[in-house]
Parts: C-alpha cells; structure tokens; sequence
C-alpha cells in the first residue's frame, strides 16, 4: 500500500518537473547520529513569529531577520536553531507542480547560511502550513491532494538545501492537528512522504537528521499514536512540544503561583511518558516557554530551570520557543529577562541554578516572589526599612550581591547574608528610594553564586495602582469592541489576574473554577478575556458579550503583582 503510494508520488513529482537542481553536492557531509546531532543541539531556540509570518516575513510583531541576532543568540549560549517557515503564501504555482518562488526559496538559503554558519544545529520545518492546506481535520479535506502538494513542497525545500551540512535537519510539520484515528494515520503518513520527498531530492538529505512528528506534536499524543516509519534510513529522531500546564505557560484562572510537588511531579510525568515510549528514540522537544508576558517571575525561573533540568534527566534535548515579543528583544539586542536565559543556559551545561524563592502553595490569597524587594510606600512618606529576598541555594554559596550599577556591594553595611537570606539594608534603600522617587520599579540588584545562573531582585517602590475608570455600561453595541481602560501603575507594569463575578456571585467565565484555590476563583483567561500593556487594562469584547449574554452587572478585579488582598483596582461593567 505504502509502498505503491510512493512509487505513484514518484511518478507525479517526474511528471510535474521536479527535478532535482543540486543532486551533485561538492564537498563532504558527515553522517551523524540524531542522538549526537540533539547532544550538541542543546539548548535551541527557535526565531518565531518571522519567517513563519502570515503571508511573509516580516508581516507579524518581527522585521525580517538580521545577521545580528543569530550573533546575539549565539553569544548568548545557544546551540540549537529552530527556524519555523510557512509556505502557504509562497507557492508560484498550483496543482500539480506546486511551484515554491524561487525568491523565497533563496531567501530560507541564506537564512539556513547563517545559521549554520554560526554553527547552530538547525531545525527547519513546514510550519502554518499545518492548520491551512495541509490540515487533516479540516471539513472535506481531500488527503490525497494534501499529500501531493505536501510532497511536491518537501522535494523542492529539500532540492534547494540539498548540499547544506549535517548542521542543517528537516521536520515535517508544526503541530498537525489530529483529533481522531484516521487523522492520526494519516500524519504518520505525512511522515513517511516526507522522508521519500527529501531522500528523492537527493543530495546530502537521505543522511540528514530528521525530527518526525505525531498529532499536535503533543507528547501524550505521540506516545499514544505515533507510528515508526518502516525502512526509513535518514538518523532521525521525535520532536514534540510542551506547554503545560496550560493555565500557568497561559495566564488562565489565576495560576500565577508554581513550583509545588504536585506541580513538578506532572511535569515530569509528562516527559517520562514520552521517553517511556520511546526508549531507543533520540528525543527534542522543539517548542516550550514560560513567557514573561503571562508568568510570574520567580515562578518562570523555577519553571525554566526545572523544564531544562527534566529534560537532561530524560535525555531530550529542548528548543526555547521565542515569538520575538516575549524573550529576546531583536531591536536592542537584549533579552527581556536575562535572568531566565541565564538559567537556560546553566541548566543546559548541566550547572545547578540557585533559585529566588516565591510561593509554592496556592492555598492563600498572597503570593511572595524574591524577584522583588517591595518598598511598601503609605500615603505618607515612609522612610525604607530593611528588605530581604531569599534564595533556594540548591548547595551553592552567595558569593557576592551587586548595585544597579555593577559595583559590588559591601557585606555588613549594606547587605548581609544568613542561609540563602539576602537582606538589604535600610541606608542602601534610602539611596534608592526618596519620597520623591515615582512608584514602580527603581533598581535591580544583581547576586552572584558559586554555581550557575546569576539573579536579579527587583527594588519596586509599591503604590496603589488605579484605573483611569472604573465603570462602564455594557450593551449589545459596545460588546463589539474591545474596552481598553487606561491604568497608572504602582508596582511593575503588569497585571496578574483579572477576577470577573456576576452579581448572584457566581463566575462570568468558567464556574467550575470555584473549586479551585480561592487565589484562583472566577479568574479569567489571559489574552481571550483580558490583555494589558504598560498603559492600559483591556477586557476583552468577547468579555463584554459574556457579560451582556449573563444579563447582569459584572464586577471585574483587576490584580496587580505581588498578588495580597487590596493591591487591585475594581471596574463594575452594568448592563445598558
Ligand atoms: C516571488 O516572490 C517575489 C518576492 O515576493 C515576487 O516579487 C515575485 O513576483 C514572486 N514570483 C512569482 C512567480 O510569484
Ligand atoms: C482529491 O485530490 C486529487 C488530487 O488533486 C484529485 O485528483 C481528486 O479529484 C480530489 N478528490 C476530490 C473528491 O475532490
Ligand atoms: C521495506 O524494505 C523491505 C526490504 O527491502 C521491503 O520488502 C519492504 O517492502 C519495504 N517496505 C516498505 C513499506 O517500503
Ligand atoms: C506510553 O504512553 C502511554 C499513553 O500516553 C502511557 O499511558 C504510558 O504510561 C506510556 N508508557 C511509559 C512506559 O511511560
Ligand atoms: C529567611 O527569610 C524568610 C522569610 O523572610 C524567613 O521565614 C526565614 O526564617 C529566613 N531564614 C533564615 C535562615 O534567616
Ligand atoms: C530591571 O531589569 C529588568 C530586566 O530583567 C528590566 O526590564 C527593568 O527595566 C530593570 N529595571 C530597572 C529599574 O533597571
Ligand atoms: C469608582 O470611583 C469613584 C470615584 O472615584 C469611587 O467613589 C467609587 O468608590 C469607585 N468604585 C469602585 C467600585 O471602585
């Protein structure tokens, strides 16, 4: 059947002028093993939301990519490249050649040149592609159609980068939705068309390392229906993708808080199911994140580290997923929160991080994170007290706590040290914070450890936050738009968690969330629901319609870090 297949695809891509350009490559090409190929891989990252943009690079939040950051990413400790390509918009031709531009094409050469050249280990893919012509799930879809015009693409990717060095490996598809058997069958399919179509191209691609993916590229997914491709004979190996859980990686119900046993156990039994099922298998997992947009920062470092150190002890290799917004800003050159990266890194060299301590358990309505030294300023002034911020030393040692300026600062005087204690004393704050000093964040402070990443602690003079507003009328008209409500912060710029209740008392979205902790009650969902940026809260028109579709005067609490009873703002939505 297979077989038969192929040998039908065979003929067509013959028919359809596919011949290879650069079957006849100069210069060698060493075969290595995938295993070897994700050893040296880690830790990637991946370049999101650029060449992967709809319809063209540089169409969503990124210019087109510049040298530069393939500099910048590599400086930083990366190893792995991951460049997400989507062709939906880049074919010259339809059925049944499928024709890609050849404008395009050469534009993913250079990008690969320059990666590879840097000496990323570098995963190219078919990426929107998956949830547009060539998904499976899609009402009507002819597969047939799919697997030629899938086939004719990978032949012709794998033609134009047919001499590229081993640095260069190929995965199939992002995230293929699959939801039933048939559909599950059907990406395994996907796989094995697209081993025939680079092996066909020829050139160094039938010793290529390949990432082959299951259903969603989920773990669980993968374990479960993910199909070994008979005779394949390209070294490859399984990447799947983690984001979970959902509500923390998300920003939904209020999950601001992890690290609590139960929280690291299901990680790890995420990626032990994987590795359980595929104990020969070299493994990558090819996206994962906690962004800084929707985590909290302690929480993030502990997530991150834990992720990377998991991932070790399960022998996968990990690609961070960047989309350009949330990790490293492309324009200055830097990343948002250097500390994480710093962890990542760590952890990948197999170094122990030291971690800030925070709040673990969700059983009460604060949360504490060391990523902070909040000076709590009253409306009268109130001259800074001592301030401490504590460490999870993981066995290393404080050797040293810096000024925002980089100078060390003098142990006794200005900081002392008891366990993984940090305190910071009153006359240091003083220098920092005066009655004049704005609200918000003043200064970082840096501390070194013996081992591993280097953290940061954030002085925030803490106010109260307020809305611009804080009422509105809610009707079927203005249910069209969203409701931007501009915000003064008081603390860093970046809400937690939005609370929306009905006034019989129960939740405007997702009612089952009263059997959550109560920090988590009636909390609603990040980006769907509510958004915010550094001047305004936004509640979402999807919001405004449930609270129209409820019939009834809605109050909404807006949360700002760190979370404890009052530091919020209220807006009461009635109906008109
Ligand atoms: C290929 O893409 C380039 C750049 O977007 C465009 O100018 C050109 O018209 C395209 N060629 C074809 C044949 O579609
Ligand atoms: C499905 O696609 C194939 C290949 O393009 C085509 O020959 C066939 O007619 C299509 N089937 C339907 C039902 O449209
Ligand atoms: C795999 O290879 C064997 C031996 O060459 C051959 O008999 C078999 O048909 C091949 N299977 C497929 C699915 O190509
Ligand atoms: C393999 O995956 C299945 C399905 O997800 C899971 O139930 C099972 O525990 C996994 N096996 C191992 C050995 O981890
Ligand atoms: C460290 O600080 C925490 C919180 O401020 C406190 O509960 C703990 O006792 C301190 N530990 C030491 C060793 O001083
Ligand atoms: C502290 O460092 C963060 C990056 O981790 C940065 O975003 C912020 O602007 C810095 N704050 C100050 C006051 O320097
Ligand atoms: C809204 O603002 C008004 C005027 O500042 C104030 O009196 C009222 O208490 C506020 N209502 C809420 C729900 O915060």
């Amino acid at each position: 059947m297979t077989t038969i297949l192929l040998a039908m695809l065979a003929a067509s891509a013959v028919q359809a002028g596919l011949v290879p350009r650069s079957n006849k490559c100069s210069g060698g090409f060493t075969r290595v093993s995938a295993q070897t190929w994700l050893d040296n891989a880690n830790p990637g990252w991946n370049l999101g939301n650029t060449l992967d943009a709809i319809p063209t690079e540089g169409s969503w939040n990124n210019p087109p990519v510049v040298v530069n950051t393939f500099s910048q990413i590599q400086s930083a400790g990366f190893k792995g490249m991951r460049l997400p390509i989507t062709w939906i918009d880049h074919f010259a031709s339809g059925s049944p050649s499928w024709t890609v531009n050849a404008t395009w094409l050469q534009r993913v050469s250079d990008v690969v040149d320059e990666s590879i050249s840097r000496g990323f280990h570098t995963i190219l893919n078919v990426h929107h592609d998956a949830t547009d012509w060539a998904d499976v799930t899609a009402a009507g879809a002819n597969y047939t159609a799919i697997e030629d015009r899938f086939y004719a693409l990978w032949f012709q990717i794998a033609t134009n980068l047919a001499c590229k060095s081993s640095l260069l490996a190929f995965e199939p598809l992002n995230e293929p939705p699959a939801t039933t058997q048939a559909h599950y069958d059907e990406i395994n399919k996907l796989n094995t068309i697209f081993v025939k179509a680079i092996n066909d191209a020829g050139g160094f691609n039938p010793n290529r390392v390949v990432t082959l993916v299951g259903p969603s590229e989920d773990g669980s997914l993968t374990s479960q229906f993910f199909k070994r491709p008979t005779n394949i004979t390209n070294p490859w190996a399984i990447q799947y993708h983690y984001y979970s859980p959902y509500d923390f990686i998300f920003g939904a119900w209020g999950k601001t808080i992890w690290g609590s046993d139960a929280d690291k156990q299901a990680l790890e039994a995420n990626i032990a199911e994987v590795r359980g099922n595929f104990t020969d298998v070299p493994l990558v997992i090819g996206e994962w994140s906690a962004a800084g947009t929707y985590t909290e920062t302690s929480a993030r470092w502990k997530y991150s580290d834990f992720l990377m150190k998991t991932a070790a002890k399960y022998n996968t290799a990990t690609y961070w997923w960047d989309n350009g917004a949330t990790d490293f800003d492309r324009g200055s050159g830097k990343f948002r929160d250097p500390v994480v990266k710093d962890i990542i890194v760590q952890a990948a060299q197999g170094k122990t991080n030291s971690l800030a301590d925070s709040t673990e358990d969700e059983s009460g309505l604060t949360q504490v994170s060391s990523a902070y030294l909040y000076h709590t300023a009253g409306k009268a002034p109130t001259p800074p007290t001592d301030l401490t911020a504590s460490y999870l030393l993981n066995g290393n040692t404080i050797t040293s706590v810096r000024s925002p300026s980089g100078q060390t600062l003098s142990k006794g005087p200005d900081y002392t040290v008891t366990g993984g204690n940090v305190t910071f004393k009153a006359p240091l704050i003083s220098k920092y914070i005066t009655p004049h000093t704005p609200f918000g964040q003043v200064a970082n402070f840096t501390i070194l450890f013996s081992h591993g990443a280097t953290l940061q602690t954030t002085l925030v003079k803490l106010g109260q936050s307020k809305l611009a507003t804080n009422t509105s009328i809610a009707t079927a008209s203005t249910a069209t738009t969203d409701l931007r409500i501009p915000v003064t912060y008081a603390t860093i710029p970046k809400v937690a968690a939005v609370q929306a209740k009905l006034a019989d008392g129960t939740c405007l979205f997702d009612t089952w969330t009263v059997y959550l902790p109560a920090i988590q009650q009636c909390r609603s969902t990040y980006g769907n629901q509510w958004d915010y940026d550094g001047a305004s809260v936004t509640i979402s028109a999807a919001a405004v319609q449930a609270v129209v579709a409820a019939g009834q005067t809605t109050t909404f609490v807006v949360e700002f870090y760190p979370r404890m009873p009052g530091n919020s703002a209220t807006f009461v939505m009635t109906l008109g």
